[in-house]
């Protein structure tokens, strides 16, 4: 299985991104779980202040682009994708070459879009069995679903976020929607303990036929 991790960091100029507040727990703790569980694991990541779980191959990757690059040249041949990773959805349309020097007035940055590392891997065909994250602060149901559907998805994680919740914590709660059935609830837990439980459920998927 393919697993992406960890936040994405888009260049500004030599010295600053673009970023996110996402630690790489919940894609990590998820590549550890699938491993125990008896899988094959490579791990692509963005910049995270974590241990690589044991028996699993990791990747360092820093921009969207680059997150995307790994993820197509490995993602062949793989059962499973997991996209776990806060991709940044834009990067900065130009990356100076030198350190942007502060000016007087207000700075306008121009933005263009990165590419969807989940809707490339859910368009392939063959396809793994596709899980995607969906983090929202509104409406969770609604835009997971919405995002299930769009993307061509076979599971989506939602989780809410916002000030203390879903990122920079220890502990999360998960709604899991597949195109057909009642919203499974995982309780608010550990990362570790709610991957489990997460990779639990894909396997029961995976082993009763995939989609
Ligand atoms: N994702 C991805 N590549 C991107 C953006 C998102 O692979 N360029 C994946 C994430 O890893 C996650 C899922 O898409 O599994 C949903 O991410 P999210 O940010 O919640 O949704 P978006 O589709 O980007 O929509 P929005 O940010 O507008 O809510
Ligand atoms: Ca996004």
């Amino acid at each position: 299985m393919l697993v992406t991790a960890g936040a994405t960091r888009e260049p500004l100029d030599p010295v600053r991104y673009l970023g996110n507040r996402s630690s790489g727990r919940m894609g990590f703790a998820l590549a550890a779980a699938a491993r125990e569980a008896g899988a094959e694991v490579v791990l692509v990541t963005g910049p995270a202040a974590l241990a690589t779980p044991r028996g699993v191959e990791r990747v360092e990757v820093e921009r969207a682009e680059q997150m995307h690059e790994a993820v197509m040249a490995r993602i062949e041949g793989a059962d499973l994708f997991i996209g776990a990773a806060a991709v940044a959805d834009y990067r900065p349309a130009q990356e100076a070459p030198e350190k942007i020097k502060k000016g007087s007035g207000p700075l306008t940055l121009t933005l263009e879009p990165t590419p969807d590392i989940l809707r490339a891997v859910a368009a392939r065909r063959p396809r793994p069995f596709v899980v995607g994250f969906a983090a929202e602060t509104t409406d969770l149901l609604e835009h997971a679903r919405a995002k299930l559907r769009d993307k061509g998805l076979d599971l989506v994680a939602a989780n809410r976020v916002g000030p203390g919740r879903g990122l920079e914590v220890e502990r999360n709660s998960l709604e899991v929607l597949a195109a057909e059935g009642e919203p499974v609830s995982l309780p608010e837990q550990p990362k570790e303990d709610l991957a489990r439980a997460l990779i639990a459920l894909v396997a029961e998927r995976l082993e009763a036929g995939g989609r």
